[in-house]
This record gives C-alpha cells, sequence and structure tokens, in this order.
C-alpha cells in the first residue's frame, strides 16, 4: 500500500495493520443483526437497506421485512404495491424494486439460490462493485475489498489522500488499497473491522485517533479535514402542489407514475391555487428540497385510471411516501368523520 505524504508514521505493513485492526474488531466492533446470518438472501436485503439509509434506521426495516419476505421465493411471487408497502419509510424506492427484480433473478438465472461467486452476484439488478464485494465477502468468506463511506474514509486518512475521493483517480486509489490490505483469508471479518473503525473511531470531522488501533501506520497528516469530495451541486428549492378531496370518510389519491412510480400520492395540480395551502411539508429528494404544499379541494373530483377513493380503513396496507403519509396523517387528524375539515 502507498501513501502520499511524509510523516512519522510506519510504513503501512498490510500484515500488521490486519492484525491491529481485528483485535480491536473483536474488542468492540458491532453486533449487527446482519451479522448474525450467513443467510446470503438475508445479506442481500441488508446491503440494499443500507445502501443510502443508517443502521439504526434499517435495523427494524430489515427484522420486519424478513418476517414478511423470508427467502428470495417469497420475495419473487410477492406484488410489487406489498414490496413497495414494506420499504415505506425507508425512500429511495429505487432500491426495493430492484430487489424484487433480483429475486426474479435469481430464479430465472440461478435455480432460487444466489452463487458463491462474486460475477455472478454483480449481474444481479442494482448491485454494483461495493454490492457484490459485500455479499461475496459476508456471505461466502470470498477474498473481496469493499469500499463505502466508512472505508473510504479510513483509507483516505492511513494514506493522507488529499485529492477528492470521489473522483474516478481516487476511487481508484480506495479500491487499489482495499485491495493491497485485503488478507488472504477472512474477508468478512476483515471488511466488517474496517467498516467499524470507520463507524466507530475513524468518524467524520472529529475522529478519535486517541482510540484508534492503526495510529501507528497513520499518515494522516490533519485527518479532521479527510476525505476531500468534489464540490456537491447546489441544491435546487421545488414548489410542488396537491390537492385534498374527501367524500364520505374516503380520500382521493393517485398513483403516482415518476418520483414514486407505484406509490399511492395525493393528487397532484397543475398549477399552484392563489389561497393559503392547508399544509405544507419540506423534504430532502436528492439534490432537491421539495416543499409539498396540500390545497382543499373545492371542486368534486372523479377518479380516473390513475385516481382512487381509498377508505380511511385502506390507507394503512397501500404504500405511500412517507412526506404523503405525514400530511394525510395530519389532515385526517383534524378532518375526523362528521367533522369535515373542508368546504364542500
Ligand atoms: N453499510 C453498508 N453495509 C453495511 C453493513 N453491512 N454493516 C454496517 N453498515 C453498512
Amino acid at each position: 500500500m502507498s501513501a502520499s505524504a511524509e510523516s512519522s508514521a510506519r510504513p503501512l505493513d498490510d500484515r500488521q495493520i490486519c492484525r491491529c485492526l481485528r483485535r480491536w474488531f473483536r474488542l468492540r466492533g458491532r453486533d449487527l443483526p446482519w451479522r448474525r446470518t450467513r443467510d446470503p438472501y438475508a445479506i442481500l436485503v441488508s446491503e440494499f437497506m443500507l445502501q443510502q439509509t443508517q443502521v439504526a434506521t434499517v435495523a427494524p426495516y430489515y427484522e420486519r421485512w424478513l418476517a414478511r419476505f423470508p427467502d428470495f421465493t417469497a420475495l419473487d411471487g410477492a406484488k410489487e404495491s406489498d414490496v413497495l408497502h414494506a420499504w415505506q419509510g425507508l425512500g429511495y424506492y429505487a432500491r426495493a424494486r430492484n430487489l424484487h427484480a433480483a429475486a426474479r433473478f435469481v430464479r430465472e438465472n440461478f435455480g432460487g439460490q444466489l452463487p458463491p461467486a462474486t460475477a455472478s452476484i454483480a449481474r444481479l439488478p442494482g448491485v454494483g462493485r461495493y454490492t457484490a464485494g459485500a455479499i461475496a465477502s459476508f456471505a461466502f468468506d470470498l477474498p473481496e475489498p469493499i469500499v463505502e463511506a466508512n472505508i473510504g474514509r479510513v483509507i483516505a486518512r492511513l494514506t493522507n489522500w488529499r485529492a477528492p475521493i470521489d473522483s474516478s483517480t481516487g476511487q481508484a486509489h480506495l479500491w487499489q488499497t482495499a485491495t493491497a490490505l485485503l488478507p488472504r483469508k477472512g474477508a468478512r471479518e476483515h471488511n466488517s473491522a474496517l467498516m467499524d473503525l470507520g463507524a466507530l473511531v475513524c468518524v467524520p470531522r472529529r475522529p478519535r485517533c486517541g482510540q484508534c488501533p492503526l495510529r501507528q501506520f497513520c499518515h494522516a497528516v490533519q485527518p479532521e479535514l479527510l476525505p476531500i469530495k468534489r464540490k456537491r451541486p447546489r441544491t435546487i428549492q421545488l414548489f410542488e402542489p396537491h390537492t385534498f378531496a374527501q367524500r364520505r370518510n374516503r380520500v382521493l389519491l393517485e398513483q403516482s407514475s415518476d418520483r414514486w412510480r407505484g406509490m399511492w400520492i395525493l393528487p397532484r395540480l397543475a398549477r399552484s391555487p392563489k389561497e393559503e395551502p392547508l399544509l405544507k411539508i419540506d423534504f430532502p429528494f436528492t439534490h432537491h428540497r421539495v416543499t409539498l404544499a396540500v390545497f382543499a379541494s373545492r371542486k368534486a373530483k372523479r377518479p380516473n385510471d390513475k385516481r382512487r377513493w381509498f377508505s380511511r380503513q385502506a390507507l394503512a396496507s397501500l404504500p405511500l411516501p412517507s412526506p404523503h403519509r405525514r400530511a394525510l396523517a395530519l389532515l385526517l387528524s383534524v378532518a375526523e368523520p362528521g367533522h369535515t375539515l373542508l368546504p364542500n
């Protein structure tokens, strides 16, 4: 492994690094639900959920998901609306669709079982280099390196990498270093340990270098300034008007065909009415800040091929994106039956 700065740290001795890391991990590593299994399906589910979501958020979803869809066959046989419903609240629903498609792919191409081969795992929809390596190492202990945010930060600091890690050169450096660091045996434990070091010790902003098992090997001069990333695109503000139409204890919803394809949302309005909205909810969406504004509906609304009336009871089992579910909960808590919020 190479480091990019002169420093008083020892040369990076991969074997020694692995030994110190392993010793630390056995004392301090996290006990996470998906580490108690070797089931490739369960590990695939956990990795899809963890792609853009924190460990603490994922844990209860992971348990519920496995109770609802315990294996590839169960998931493959599920309706898309049930899959989206189980994912509801995790966001980035393309992951749920890919997971569903992956279950089908496993049936069609691998006879229902994920093979212990990284190249095969990498053919699954939604599986990139990181996820393929994670499943290969965590489920099968195959000697595959992985680089995600935690490991990227550890490596950038260990090697004092002072260029953006999200450029192609930066990524090549991280993956090369992760490959060089990989021990011949025990990739599962090694990869988990590197990840945990990033999550618990080599944390963003204020790393706990005093507690670091690798400090004698670390070349970082100002670790708190690493890693460097390219400038983020500016956040774009969006204002999106929707309507709330209620009739005899039922609400009108529309099935989304774009951002939340397949999920149910409050019907969209082509333009914003002059009046004040009933409520506004802000939420983030990849490089956007969206204001969901809900307006009272005055005209009788008709269902069409995308719009349907749903009873309040039916809402619980419908896939609804979080901002719309929150808006509905607020609106319906005010608009108790027989106590209409809106003018008729
Ligand atoms: N982030 C991505 N994959 C993870 C895993 N398996 N454990 C903890 N955090 C993760």
